[in-house]
């Protein structure tokens, strides 16, 4: 590992501290010279670091900014040996997961990015992905013999799981329009698109890619006009240290769920945040559509709808869209 890497594991570990050149010379076993030079990396990545003679180095509470390091700390343990990587820009994260997965990846492991140039959002629409303001972030999941069943849990778990690591970090509570949008005081703070690869052979899903992008705080400038009336964003000012906690927090969530498999512990979690049930909604799918009442969600996660002749169905996810009736 880089000394500044190091580096800022042991800041990471010690915010808000003063920590002396003598010791961190000693427990990194490097030399105030290598010190000072990956303060000043540090430094130009936008860390406020305050150097002050006699008293040593203070990594800022109020730092912010993605990093491995940084999510660490929050992780449980059985999390903290995921691979997990930073870039400033992609084109999509989940285009990144994809080309390792093209190299031979098969190992679950996370790219985030400060940036965009090419975020997709799902039914072939664009997700619009700013600097430094959002969170933009691809799992890839290799589990062993996943039907498609239980593939199409994953997406619905990470909305459960991104709900409650959104109400850990801003103690207010997230909401679910199905299938996997998730709002905040009635904006849409985050997006969740799946990609997956199933055998023809066994049915079995290969992989997945979870792609997962958060408004966390305004964009610099304004939401582009056709999203202003939906967008929103978590935090309307900068927050200490929210970035790497958010992501942590999902990730330990997530990988509760996921590790065990099973329906009946987030189900429910989901259901209490679905703001469809019991509203009219427009039912879309390809060119038709219809307007239905949400009678409920199924254990699948799938949405029970009833149609004003009072025939009921069940509609999955990827077939069908829904929106709000005003
Ligand atoms: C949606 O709301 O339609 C889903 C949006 C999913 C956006 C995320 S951001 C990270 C990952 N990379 C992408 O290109 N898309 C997903």
């Amino acid at each position: 590992m880089k000394t500044k890497d190091r580096l800022l594991t042991l800041f990471e570990l010690n915010r808000g501290v003063y920590l002396s050149g003598e010791d961190i010379a000693q427990t990194l076993d490097i030399s105030r010279t290598a010190i000072w030079k990956a303060v000043k990396a540090l430094q130009q990545e936008g860390y406020a670091i305050k150097a002050v003679t006699n008293k040593g180095y203070c990594f800022g509470e109020q730092n912010d900014i993605l990093s491995a390091q940084g999510m660490k700390k929050y992780l449980h343990p059985e999390q903290k040996e995921i691979e997990i990587s930073v870039f400033q820009t992609v084109s999509s994260t989940n285009t990144v997961v994809q080309q390792k997965v093209s190299g031979g990846a098969r190992t679950d492991c996370l790219i985030l990015a400060n940036e965009q140039t090419q975020g997709r959002g799902r039914a072939g629409r664009s997700f619009f992905s700013p600097k430094d303001t959002g969170i933009y972030m691809s799992l890839l999941l290799c589990p062993k013999n996943c039907s498609a069943n239980q593939a199409s849990q994953i997406t619905t778990m990470a909305a459960v799981a991104m709900c409650e690591a959104i109400e850990t970090i801003c103690e207010e509570k997230a909401q679910i329009k199905w299938v996997n949008d998730i709002f905040l005081r009635g904006k849409k703070v985050c997006g969740i698109l799946t990609e997956a690869s199933f055998s023809l052979e066994s049915g079995l899903m290969e992989y997945a890619i979870l792609g997962i992008g958060v408004n966390l705080y305004p964009p610099k400038g304004q939401f582009p006009k056709e999203l202003q009336t939906v967008a929103g964003s978590i935090f309307q000012e900068q927050k200490n240290d929210a970035k790497n906690q958010l992501v942590a927090q999902f990730l330990n969530h997530f990988f509760a769920y996921y590790s065990k498999q099973s329906p009946c512990d987030y189900v429910q979690k989901y259901r209490d945040r679905s703001f469809v049930i019991g509203k009219q909604v427009q039912l879309i799918a390809g060119n038709q559509s219809d307007f239905v009442t949400v009678v409920g969600i199924d254990d699948q996660c799938r949405l029970l709808v009833r149609y004003d002749d009072g025939k009921e169905c069940c509609c999955s996810a990827g077939e069908i869209n829904i929106r709000l009736n005003a």
